[in-house]
């Protein structure tokens, strides 16, 4: 396994034990989507089998997200959401699904974390809309991934993960927050971003997912792989000032990320009134449905 970030794979597993698995339909399906001969009609068939998938698949191609004002009729079809969708789309449909059955407990802060994962997909997606980029699919994936090694932690370090989520729930100003790294680090001796990395390398989640991962809280150490941490790095404030997830700080200073959308402050009104929209619409379509 390669190494990224500052420890190496075997010292990860060894401080967190095992990696959660993802549900056998998300491993084949991960490949299948993955395969250029896997066509579309299969990737439908594995979708087909798994009721909870199903739900999600036909929800998201339904939804305002992939149907912008309800111009095309709603689908009942997997193999016609498939279609719509197209294969990245699916991809993190089926990522979402995955991450969404790592959250099995009603916790105040598994609730949190996810809605930060979707927030953060969401607005790393339109981060790099706003920079010009087309690859929105991948912000999308490493948005929604970039935490992952907080879902890990709560499952492996339950108490400590809880206060040191519940610690950051509770500050009421950016400079009173503790890092959720230096908390981490200093009472586990890891942190998120380090574990986040190893798990998304062993479930083949690609490359720029992992090293976003790695380095989204300190993105100039990613060297000349920076770009996808500085995105999620910008994506993440845009959510900490939305007040989406455990980290909430609704009156945090906006010039650090004008400058990097290099947008006025008017427009950056417009940006967030417009990402909170999307926001909503995309944990709207996710809400309620059965996971893995
Ligand atoms: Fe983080
Ligand atoms: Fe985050």
């Amino acid at each position: 396994m390669t190494r990224i970030g500052e420890y190496s794979p075997e010292d990860v597993l060894k401080m967190v034990g095992d990696i959660p698995t993802f549900p056998s339909v998300v491993s084949h399906l991960m490949k299948q989507l993955r395969d250029p001969e896997a066509g579309l009609e299969d990737i439908s068939a594995s979708i087909s089998g798994d009721p909870g998938l199903c739900v999600l698949v036909l929800r998201m191609a339904n939804s305002p997200l992939y149907r912008p004002g309800f111009a095309a009729p709603a689908t009942l079809s997997i193999p016609r959401a498939v279609h719509l969708l197209g294969r990245k789309a699916v991809e993190s449909t089926v990522l979402s699904y995955a991450l969404k059955s790592m959250l099995r407990t009603s916790t105040l802060a598994e609730k949190l974390l996810w809605e930060h994962a979707v927030a953060c997909a969401v607005s790393a997606a339109e981060v790099v809309r706003i920079m010009g980029s087309k690859n929105l699919d991948t912000a999308y994936v490493c948005g929604l991934l970039h935490d992952v090694g907080k879902i890990v932690m709560c499952r492996r370090f339950p108490e400590a993960m809880h206060a040191i989520l519940e610690d950051q729930y509770n500050q009421s100003s950016e400079d009173s927050w503790p890092s959720s790294v230096a908390s981490e680090k200093s009472r586990l001796g890891i942190d998120h971003c380090q574990v986040g990395a190893v798990c998304l390398n062993v479930w083949q989640c690609g490359e720029e997912a992992a090293v976003a991962c790695a380095y989204h809280h300190r993105p100039r150490d990613a060297g000349g792989r920076s770009v996808w941490p500085a995105v999620i790095r910008v994506a993440d404030l845009l959510c900490h000032k939305l007040e989406y997830g455990p980290i909430r700080c609704p009156a945090m200073e906006m010039g650090p990320v004008q400058r990097a959308l290099r947008i006025e402050t008017a427009e950056m009104t417009f940006v967030l009134d417009h990402l909170r929209t999307k926001i909503h619409e995309a944990l709207s379509a996710f809400a309620e449905t059965p996971s893995a």
